[in-house]
This record gives C-alpha cells, sequence and structure tokens, in this order.
C-alpha cells in the first residue's frame, strides 16, 4: 500500500489543551487517517503577518505526522475568509445572495493554492497517493501538475456542489471546473451533487461523462464519483454508553428530571437553519402548551469563522432571536432554550446526544451533516431518541429511519418535532434500527476505503488520465 498524503486547509492540531476543532472535514479524516497513518498537510490555523511563514512545524501523532503551515494575514483574508467563505461556501450552499466576488481575493486563492503546492513537492515520494479535501484546495492538483507531479491525486469535496444556473454565478466558474479535471479522481458526499457536477461540464460543452463515472473536460480524462462520508460509528456509540458517568453529561442529565430534551449542535453557520430552527421550536411550544415548562431545547453552538461579516451578523441574530424567545416563553423555573456558543469534548457531545428525545439537524443545505449521524449513533437502542433532519442535508439521502423536513417550511418542522416528542417506543426502535445498522456497515472506514480503493485502482488499469 502506498504512503497517503492528505491535505486540507483545516487540520485539528493535536494540542490536549484545546477541544479539537468543530467541523466535518476535521472529525471524519483524523477517524479515517489514524487506522491508515500518513501525512496530513494544512495550514496551522496562524498567521504569520506580514512576514514570510517560514518552516512547516512537523508534529508526530501515532502513525500520523502532521506538517503545518502558517499563512500570511494577506493569504488568510483573500484566501480563507475572502474566496473560499464568502464566494465559494455561499455559492455552493446556493447562497447567492450572500457572495461577494473579487478579483484580489480570487487572485488570493490561486496564490495560496500554489503555496501550498510548494511546501507539498519537497515531501513528496513518487509512489504517494495524494489525497486534497474541500472547496479550499481546489486548484491544488493543477498546481501540482505544473509542477512535474506525476502521482495520483484524488480530491473530496465536502461541501454540496450545486446546479449549474447556481454555479455559474461565480465569475470564474470555467477555471474551478478546469482545476478540478486534473485530479484522477473527484469524489462527492451524494449523487445529486456528482449530477450537478456532470450537468455543469454539458451545460457549456466544457465536458461530458463517458459512462461508468469517467469524465471527460478540458482535454482530459478523469472519474468521478460519489461517497457519502461516515462517522466511527462504533467509537461513538461506546462514548455515548460509557458517557454517564461524565460529570458535565450527569448535570445536564440531573438539570432535566426525566423532561424531555431536544439537542442541536451545529458550528454558527447561516447554513445551519439556526434561525428557522428556533421559530418553529418556538411554534411547536405555543402549539403545544401542555410542553411548556416540560420540553428543553439545548443548542450547543461554537461560533466559526467570526472574522467573516455575515458570520458576525448571524452571532448578534441567533443569540438576540434565542433571548426573545427565552424572554417570551421562559417562566421562573424553566429556560426554554440552553444556548452555548463552545466546542465540548467528544464523549461529552456523545452523552448529550444520548440524553436527547429528539436530534433536530435542520440546515437549509448541506453536504453530509454528520452530526445527524453522531446523533443517531449515540442513541441507546433500548429508548433511542428520534433524528428529525433536513431534507437538504447529504445526510437525507440515508437516514431512512429520519423524519423529514423542509426547514423553510416553519410549520412543518414545528409538527415533525411534536410527533418526534410522542413518538411510541416501538416506532422509536424500528426506525433507529435502519439508520444505526447503515451506520454500522458505512463507517468513516469504508468511505475511506472505498474513496482510495477507486482512486487507486485506475492506476492498475493502466488508465492515467492524461491529456486526450
Ligand atoms: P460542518 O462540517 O459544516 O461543520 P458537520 O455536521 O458535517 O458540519 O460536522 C460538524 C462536526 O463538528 C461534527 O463532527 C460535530 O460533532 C462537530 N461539532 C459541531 N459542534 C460542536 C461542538 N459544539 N462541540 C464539539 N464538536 C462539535
Ligand atoms: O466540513 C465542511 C467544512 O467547511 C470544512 O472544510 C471545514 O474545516 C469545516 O467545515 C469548518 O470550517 P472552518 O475550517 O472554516 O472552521
Amino acid at each position: 500500500m502506498s504512503r497517503l498524503v492528505v491535505i486540507s486547509n483545516r487540520v485539528p492540531v493535536p494540542d490536549k489543551k484545546k477541544a479539537a476543532p468543530a467541523g466535518g472535514l476535521a472529525v471524519a479524516l483524523r477517524a479515517a487517517l489514524s487506522e491508515r497513518g500518513g501525512i496530513w498537510l494544512g495550514w496551522s490555523g496562524n498567521s504569520s503577518g506580514d512576514e514570510n511563514p517560514g518552516d512547516l512545524s512537523i508534529l508526530e501523532d501515532g502513525n500520523i505526522t502532521y506538517a503545518l503551515t502558517d499563512l500570511t494575514d494577506r493569504d488568510v483574508e483573500e484566501y480563507y475568509h475572502g474566496f473560499a467563505n464568502r464566494v465559494l461556501w455561499p455559492i455552493c450552499h446556493y447562497r447567492l445572495d450572500l457572495a461577494d466576488y473579487g478579483r484580489k481575493e480570487m487572485t488570493g486563492y490561486f496564490r495560496v493554492n500554489r503555496f501550498f503546492a510548494e511546501r507539498l513537492v519537497p515531501m513528496l515520494k513518487p509512489d504517494d497517493t495524494i489525497w486534497v479535501h474541500d472547496y479550499h484546495l481546489i486548484p491544488l492538483a493543477s498546481e501540482l501538475r505544473q509542477m512535474g507531479v506525476k502521482n495520483r491525486i484524488g480530491f473530496f469535496l465536502h461541501i454540496p456542489l450545486p446546479p449549474a444556473d447556481v454555479l455559474f454565478a461565480m465569475p470564474v466558474h470555467e477555471e474551478i471546473i478546469r482545476a478540478l479535471a486534473h485530479y484522477d479522481l473527484v469524489g462527492f458526499q451524494t449523487d445529486h451533487d456528482l449530477a450537478n457536477f456532470v450537468g455543469a461540464l454539458e451545460r457549456e460543452g466544457i465536458g461530458r461523462s463517458l459512462g461508468n463515472g469517467r469524465l471527460a473536460s478540458f482535454e482530459r480524462r478523469f472519474r468521478g464519483g460519489h461517497y457519502p462520508i461516515g462517522i466511527e460509528t462504533a467509537a461513538f456509540a461506546g462514548f455515548a454508553e460509557r458517557a454517564a458517568h461524565n460529570s458535565m453529561v450527569r448535570r445536564a442529565r440531573d438539570s432535566m428530571a426525566d423532561r424531555p430534551l431536544i439537542i442541536g449542535v451545529d458550528r454558527l453557520d447561516y447554513s445551519k437553519g439556526l434561525t428557522q430552527r428556533i421559530d418553529a421550536y418556538e411554534r411547536f411550544i405555543l402549539e403545544n402548551p401542555r410542553h411548556q415548562g416540560n420540553v428543553t431545547y439545548l443548542q450547543v453552538t461554537p461560533k466559526s469563522r467570526s472574522e467573516v461579516p455575515e458570520y458576525e451578523a448571524m452571532q448578534r441574530t441567533v443569540a438576540e432571536q434565542a433571548g426573545r424567545v427565552n424572554g417570551a416563553l421562559g417562566t421562573v423555573d424553566w429556560v426554554p432554550i440552553r444556548y452555548m456558543n463552545r466546542s465540548v469534548a467528544r464523549p461529552v457531545l456523545a452523552g448529550l446526544y444520548r440524553l436527547a428525545r429528539v436530534g433536530l439537524v435542520t440546515p437549509m443545505r448541506d453536504g453530509m451533516n454528520l452530526v445527524a449521524k453522531e446523533y443517531v449513533a449515540a442513541q441507546d437502542g433500548e429508548n433511542p431518541g428520534v433524528l428529525v433532519l433536513s431534507r437538504f442535508a447529504g445526510a437525507a439521502r440515508e437516514m431512512s429511519g429520519a423524519l423529514l423536513v423542509n426547514p423553510y417550511d416553519i410549520e412543518g418542522t414545528a409538527n415533525a418535532i411534536a410527533r418526534a416528542i410522542d413518538m411510541p417506543l416501538d416506532e422509536r426502535k424500528a426506525r433507529w434500527r435502519q439508520m444505526m445498522d447503515h451506520l454500522l456497515e458505512h463507517d468513516v472506514t469504508r468511505w475511506c476505503d472505498d474513496f482510495l480503493r477507486d482512486l487507486t485502482e485506475e492506476e492498475q488499469a493502466g488508465d492515467h488520465p492524461e491529456p486526450v
């Protein structure tokens, strides 16, 4: 087996003093890499100011070697805050209204991708398998190819890929698609995302499907596939079983005194549908007065990307909204919404999920949404909770036992919460079993194996994606 070299913008730098960063990519990749071992190159999360970032920091942790680079202030501003998080993120989450395109940011994005390629090349061996992750690093393969790298290079997009009409609103969409054609394999979360990619290729005649996952675009041949990301199902279920002894989980349980808990766990991001979710919860309480003073909603939401104006504005909006609902509905001995802007350790998170009768996962759009899967994995099979899940999360394609909702439909979501709270035990068990069986079979190891098998298999078939 060749050595695996993973590159992503965000890397969960091992640090015993800090909680791991929230975010699906870091959580899933660490799980996948810790079994297989390899090199993980990415951003340290630090800025070097105006100075050149200097040498890579190398950290060994188990069988993973982390290679971390600082970025300059300008890089962080243009590449990360600017193009990645104010152009690609909103557009891929169908929020054209929030996209703020600028040439300076776009140039910074390509410049930083070149910089990552320059940092990577000296570390590479000829038979390494290279796996690039997420929207920050789409141009990396084309930069590596220009530097003469011939290794197999795969790319996985953790977020949705929208249909052509949305994608093409981005002025540089053609460069982005051209960059993807430099990979050997491009992986998406769902068949919808893959179909959107093929649709985008075909719409302007810049590529086509050759059948069987084979694609041609910009005079290159490569492959596309869908690989729904999973979680460490068995390990997470183990955390949840043992969490009853954790003091934070115990405090939460004691404070509930057997009353039902609804849980939401998300980065503070506009794609997660937090304002609509709070509206739906408020509506549920108003329409089911017997639950006033009974059901509590706990929302655990670490702040995210706070330097980006849309995120900063959202932090105020959600805090004000939670405060307003608590003011309007709360009583001397009951707070309707417990709102926390904090990351918690994974064993604690698992324990909190297990306490909750309802997992409320209602993004307006999401590539996969690992929280939905973690909530299910954490349940007690003898008395499981109910997953209420947005139909616009990639996870909805797999979680057949969830109550699916349209998060734009506040009344519909409120009704689903009521149904979940009152669902009989037999139905809860049957729905949970279906989902848990799926999660045990399709865990993060399987996701990693499936992708890497397809990435390396083609090599054996002698079908290296050369220019056609
Ligand atoms: P995204 O990648 O957009 O953040 P996902 O739901 O796919 O969304 O992944 C989020 C990951 O971050 C999950 O593994 C979840 O457990 C973790 N996470 C989210 N919020 C918290 C939190 N408050 N504390 C700890 N981990 C969190
Ligand atoms: O999983 C999607 C994702 O965008 C990852 O690429 C990213 O690491 C995570 O969400 C959290 O965002 P950030 O790295 O910007 O904190």
